[in-house]
Order: C-alpha cells, then structure tokens, then sequence
C-alpha cells in the first residue's frame, strides 16, 4: 500500500492544504510523475502540500531501488530492467525545498513537523529563504537536480527560475523542470509563448514542453512540464514498443 493512502498521510494532507495554492491534484500528479521517471534529486520552490507527495514517492522508489540493486524483485517484468540504468551511479534520494514564509496563507510552515511525523525526514532539506539565494545556500556539489518543481509564480519568478534553475538539471538521464498555474493567465502565457520561440528557435536545444489544464478552474488551475533530454532516452533498445 502506497504511504500516500495511509490515514497519517491523508491527516497531514488537510492540515497543508491551503485553499489559495490549488495543488490538490498537483501534488498526486508529482507523486505520480516522480514514480514513472524516478529522480533522485528533486528541487521544489515554494513548500507546503506538494512537499509531502515528493517525499512519499522518493521514500518508496529508494524502497524499490534498494531492493533492486540486491536483484531482488521489483514491480515489473524483470525481463525489462535497463542494465544502463542500474549500472549508473545514483545520487542519494532528496527533496531540497525553498520556502521564505512570505505568503500569508503558507502552510509551509508545518513541512518538517509533517515529514517527521511520516518518518520522511531523512529525504528533506529545508531552506527558510529566497530561492534566489540557492548559490549561497547549497554546495556546488548540491546544485544539481533531476526534477525542478517551481511554485512561485509571477512573470519575473517564472524567468528568473527559468535562468537561475533550469541550468541545474543534469544531463545523464532525462531532466523536469514543472511550472505551476501557467495558463489562463497574463503572466503565465507571456512566460510559455517566449519558452516555446526560445524552443522552436533552437535556443534551447534538448526541450521539450507539454501543458496540463484544470477546466473546472479559473485560476490554479495548470502545469506546464520542460522535459530536457538525456542520454538514456536518446538510444534505441529494441526494435517493438
Ligand atoms: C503557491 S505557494 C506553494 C504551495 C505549495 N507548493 C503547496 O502545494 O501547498 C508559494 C510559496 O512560496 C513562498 N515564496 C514566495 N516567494 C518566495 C521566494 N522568492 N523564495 C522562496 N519562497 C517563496 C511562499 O511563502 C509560499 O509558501
């Protein structure tokens, strides 16, 4: 059973809910992505419900890996198992969150007391400032990430994440940079327009972009997600699907 479907889980999830944010889908949606392309090091810029769903999927692929990497089952067909990929080597499973209290309905303000009490604590890093500051906060060593999750939006944050961060993803295997609330909005669409001539333009070669929206809603209500591609998924292992 998934830690995410316990009743501990589900009591931390009301308590970081915050009826501002609009992540309720985002943070299953990250737990989900996070399963299926398995980063080891993930980035999050703005803290509160999402955090959790990080931490609950990187506990249980570190489960998975650890038994893996012992050749002991996994969850799925053995006969697929990339032998590059096991054959790599893979930094420590961690969350470093970002987080400056600003926001008058944060609930980031509970993340560690949450991780703690779900025995998640291990995976978190928690920096109480500006992200603007992660070159001061982490080692050279720490600044690089496999997934980016960036939850503060506005036309400048989107940009200056966009130049400070994106540069972060490593390049072994496919890298995610995922931007929250980018459409049906002024700033947000500016953003995407200029990310997508930038793409076709050839100024970011290696990216990849694809949009998620919430009809239902009118604001909080969209993901856009940058895949940068990495060597792993650049090569040909079978001739069928
Ligand atoms: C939209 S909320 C994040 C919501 C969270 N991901 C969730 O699922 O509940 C944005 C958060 O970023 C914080 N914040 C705003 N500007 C920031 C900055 N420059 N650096 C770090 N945190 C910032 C706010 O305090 C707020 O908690």
């Amino acid at each position: 059973m998934s830690i995410t479907q316990t009743a501990e889980f589900q009591k931390h999830v009301e308590k970081l809910s915050s009826s501002s944010m609009g992540t309720e889908h985002t943070g299953p949606l990250l737990y989900a992505l996070i399963k299926f392309t398995r980063p080891h090091r993930v980035l999050e810029v703005g803290s509160g419900l999402t955090t959790i769903y990080i931490l609950a999927a990187l506990h249980e692929i570190s489960q998975l890996e650890k038994a893996e990497f012992a050749n002991k089952r996994s969850n799925y067909n053995p006969d697929f198992r990339n032998q590059d990929y096991y054959r790599m080597q893979h930094s420590k499973f961690c969350l470093h969150t970002f987080d400056n209290f600003k926001h008058p309905k944060t609930s980031a303000i509970h993340i560690q007391e949450a991780a703690k009490e779900l025995g998640l604590k291990h995976l978190l890093k928690f920096s109480n400032t500006e992200y603007q500051n992660i070159h001061k906060v982490l080692n050279k060593d720490e600044q690089s990430f496999d997934m980016i999750w960036c939850d503060v939006g506005g036309l400048i944050n989107y940009s200056t994440q966009q130049n400070l961060l994106l540069p972060l993803l490593q390049n072994r295997t496919d890298g995610y940079m995922i931007f929250h609330s980018t459409l049906s909005n002024i700033h947000g669409l500016a953003f995407l327009n200029q990310l997508k001539l930038d793409i076709l333009s050839g100024k970011l070669p290696d990216l990849e972009l694809m949009s998620f929206f919430e009809p239902h809603k009118h604001r909080q209500n969209s993901c856009t997600i940058l895949r940068k591609k990495g060597g792993l998924s650049s090569r040909i292992y079978s001739e069928q699907p």
